[in-house]
């Protein structure tokens, strides 16, 4: 008997259409999920304006910027990402995103992220949407 990989079916094998999935959210800082694979999660998320220093304790974090540009501060360097380029942030380290202008970014990291990491405040998303 052939293997049957169980995620091959037809819902996980639609593909997604990253414009149209950002034109159906309009908040800032409450990624959504739009893929799963490996215990990782591929979300969706906006930026506007500046985020809240934190870190993750268990989890790297991977930064892709679809539209816009934004600063990853770091405490002691900042990186400036345009559309086209992403930034891994490794766990452990202190990090603060922060937009001057709307951007989109794509996510990839654990099931277990916690956007706001070591912290949890206003800006912490428990349960997020799927998209
Ligand atoms: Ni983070």
């Amino acid at each position: 008997m052939p293997r049957r990989n169980p995620l091959c079916h037809t819902s996980h094998m639609d593909k997604v259409n990253l414009e149209e999935k950002f034109s159906l959210f309009h908040d800032h800082w409450k990624p959504r999920i739009v893929g799963e694979l490996n215990g990782q999660l591929v979300k969706l998320v906006k930026f506007l304006g500046p985020f809240v220093w934190h870190h993750h304790d268990q989890e790297d974090e991977l930064f892709l910027v679809i539209k816009g540009c934004f600063n990853m501060e770091f405490r002691d360097r900042r990186v400036r990402l345009e559309a086209g380029e992403f930034l891994i942030v490794p766990r452990g380290v202190e990090h603060c995103p922060v937009a001057d202008e709307e951007v989109h970014v794509l996510l990839f990291e654990p099931a277990s992220t916690l956007n706001t990491g070591n912290l949890q405040n206003e800006r912490t998303s428990l349960v997020l949407d799927r998209l």
